[in-house]
């Protein structure tokens, strides 16, 4: 496949001298095996759930639920999946925010051919970091993502947590037309001028508002993603002295305060809080402020005993890296978003000025790959030159915000996506080790579908 895109091995071998020596990673390149094997099965198909508020919703699902199966393996073990694609579409399975072989990334015509409908795809790959990450597809992701496909991969921690309940709360929201079905109509120029496809019912878990039990006393790890289309969310947790512990899969530096979370289309918050006493026999409900109409996401239904949770250590974050070599770089490479005129939809998004679109194995056969060399640091800089929201992700690859329209950050934890506001410049430092072409996009579905993706060639 790399072939396609014109990736020799003559140019391995120039940039090999242009390499500098070995830097310390600031994250570990690779974990020991534990020399086990977690066996899945999936399937996607067409069916019909009690979703929202209870009534049948014709659906896409993984495994024939919506959100699909939560995937669990530990720190180190190897994840196997057997999928079969039931759809009447072609589709393929990224699993998003995870380090693994470029060949089991999920991304049609770049990594695998896409896989139609009655076929199957066998993706295997060790689980690097542990944490929250969560798999979609990668195609048509605009109606896919938007039907029901997605699901949680959860990567366990070796060492169990100081936790006596985990939570984990899918948030997305769906578009439905006047029968309460999902609206057939995918990448309307609305969405596409806007910030892709919002719905008016939001959901947890496929719920609209649930009731969510808890114990006083509890101490509890939540684990949020948001797999919407374009929503962002930005519930608030007040009253629960909640701390995030966790972004985009990987550990912050420290604990930090709960206030004013924002989670974009891609991203995941874990938060970690002990429920209080005082809101025994209580309700409390978690509220989304990311729009000028703050409404309920679920309530939280404190009763019962007092419970004691176990003493046992967090586990200690991963030394703060030292980003000063990478705030010293000239950007590698600048990526300027924007929109233009064209396209199969009547509207582009663009990164410098190209469009690129995934249908058929080589749409990106004559695309620009941006190369950067693995081991070292480079920053990326995304200058937002238009007024819409792009959550740029990348693939295989953690990176760090370091600058926000010119003026230092330091946000003290990893990402794999960035919400980019409205003519904003964002500068990211990234420290690549795993080697391959990954996708750099914008999460808005509909953007990505659009044009608004790229490759990073990591060798
Ligand atoms: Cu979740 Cu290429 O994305
Ligand atoms: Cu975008």
């Amino acid at each position: 496949m790399l072939a396609a895109l014109g990736l020799g091995q003559e140019d391995d071998a120039a940039m090999a001298t242009l390499r500098q020596p070995r830097v310390a990673p600031p994250y570990p390149e690779d974990t020991p095996s534990t020399g086990r094997v977690r066996e899945f099965e999936l399937v996607a198909a067409p069916t019909a759930l009690p979703l929202l508020d209870g009534r049948s919703l014709e659906v896409w699902a993984y495994n024939g639920q919506v959100p699909g199966p939560t995937l669990r393996a530990t720190h180190g073990d190897t994840v196997r999946v057997r999928f079969t694609n039931k759809l009447p579409q072609p589709t393929t399975i990224h699993w998003h925010g995870i380090r693994l072989p470029n060949g089991m990334d999920g991304v049609p015509g770049v990594t695998q051919p896409p896989i139609p409908p009655g076929g199957t795809f066998l993706y295997e790959f060790k689980v690097k970091d542990a944490g929250t990450y969560w798999f979609h597809p990668h195609l048509r992701g605009s109606e896919q993502v938007e039907r029901g496909l997605f699901g949680v991969l959860i990567v366990e921690d070796q060492k169990p947590g100081p936790f006596s309940r985990e939570l984990v709360w899918v948030l997305d929201d769906w578009r439905l037309d006047a029968s309460g079905q999902i609206d057939g109509r995918f990448n309307t120029r609305h969405d596409l001028a806007h910030d892709g496809r919002w719905g008016q019912v939001s959901t947890v878990n496929g719920a609209v508002q649930p009731e969510v039990p808890l114990q006083p006393g509890e101490r509890v790890r939540l684990r949020m993603v948001n797999v919407a289309n374009g929503r962002v969310f930005a519930p608030s947790f007040e009253g629960l002295g909640a701390s995030v512990i966790a972004i985009d899969g990987l550990a912050t530096d420290r604990p930090q305060p709960a206030s004013r979370l924002e989670l974009a289309p891609g991203n995941r918050v874990d938060l970690d809080f002990t429920v209080p006493e005082a809101l025994s026999n209580q309700r409390m409900e978690v509220m989304d402020h990311f729009t000028r109409r703050p409404f309920p996401l679920a309530t939280l239904v404190v009763s019962g005993e007092v419970v004691r949770p176990p003493e046992v250590a967090a586990v200690a974050p991963p030394p703060s890296p030292d980003l000063s070599p990478a705030r010293a770089l000239q950007p590698a490479e600048t990526f300027r978003l924007n929109a233009r005129r064209g396209g199969p939809f009547g509207i582009e998004w663009t990164i410098n000025d190209e469009a690129f679109h995934h249908e058929g194995e080589h749409a990106s056969a004559h695309h620009k790959v941006y190369r950067l060399p693995a081991h070292q640091w480079a920053t990326l800089r995304f200058v937002n030159e238009s007024s819409r929201l792009h959550p740029m992700h990348v693939h295989g690859q953690f990176f760090r915000v370091v600058a926000r329209n010119g003026a230092s950050v330091d946000e003290g934890h990893w990402r794999d996506t960035v919400l980019i506001r409205p003519r904003e410049t964002v500068d990211v430092a990234m420290f690549p080790q795993d080697v391959g072409a990954w996708m750099l996009h914008c999460h808005i579905q509909e953007h990505a579908e659009a044009g608004m993706m790229t490759l990073v060639d990591v060798h």
